[in-house]
């Protein structure tokens, strides 16, 4: 796991898995609109933000700002890029950080999301603390990766569309 979060920080794994991860936008599209039914307008957190795609689709639908942040710095600045090509810089900040230690004060966010991020994390429960941490009483935690235990047909399903990086990681 490791290897991989220094990789997605390389120039071309970063470049390469910002393009190929744009095959999902129809996920990012159907999140942001489940998210958007959930809350008209407040604060969000997007942990392990890669290229913003997410927040953009959620801002492009709502009141609601966003707050991406990864701890790879090219991803951060691809990030900056997409959001300022989208001319949303007024609703979407992007910074460098660790989802084990968010730079957050207590009770900030209305809303915390991480999409395919949670397998990176070295210590999911102290994530899960510092999440709560940050939530406002009464705010949401929307977190979403693969399941080990996917049924295999499912999987195969998904793979089958997917271009060649994506079904890469699938081997096991
Ligand atoms: C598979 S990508 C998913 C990116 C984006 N959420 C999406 O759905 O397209 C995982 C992202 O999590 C980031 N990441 C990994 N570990 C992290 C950590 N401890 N804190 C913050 N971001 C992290 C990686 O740098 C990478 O950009």
């Amino acid at each position: 796991m490791k290897i991989f979060e220094s990789m997605i920080g390389a120039p071309l794994i970063a470049r390469t898995y910002a393009k190929h991860s744009e095959f999902f936008r129809d996920f990012y599209a159907e999140a942001a609109t489940e998210i958007v039914s959930r809350l008209e307008k407040g604060t969000v957190l997007d942990i392990g933000t890669g290229p913003a795609y997410l927040p953009i689709e959620i801002t492009k639908r709502s009141k609601l700002s966003v707050i991406g942040i990864d701890v790879s710095k090219r991803m951060v600045l691809m990030a900056m890029q997409n959001v300022k090509r989208e001319h949303l810089e007024d609703k979407i900040r992007i910074e460098e950080g660790d989802a084990h230690r968010l730079e957050f004060p207590d009770d900030h966010f209305d809303l915390v999301v991480s999409t395919a991020s949670l397998h990176h994390w070295h210590d999911p429960t102290g994530v899960f603390d510092e999440i709560y941490r940050v939530l406002k009483p009464c705010g949401i935690a929307l977190i979403a990766d693969l399941r080990r235990d996917a049924p295999m047909e499912k999987v195969k399903e998904l793979t089958k569309q997917m271009p060649f990086f994506c079904r890469f990681g699938n081997a096991s």
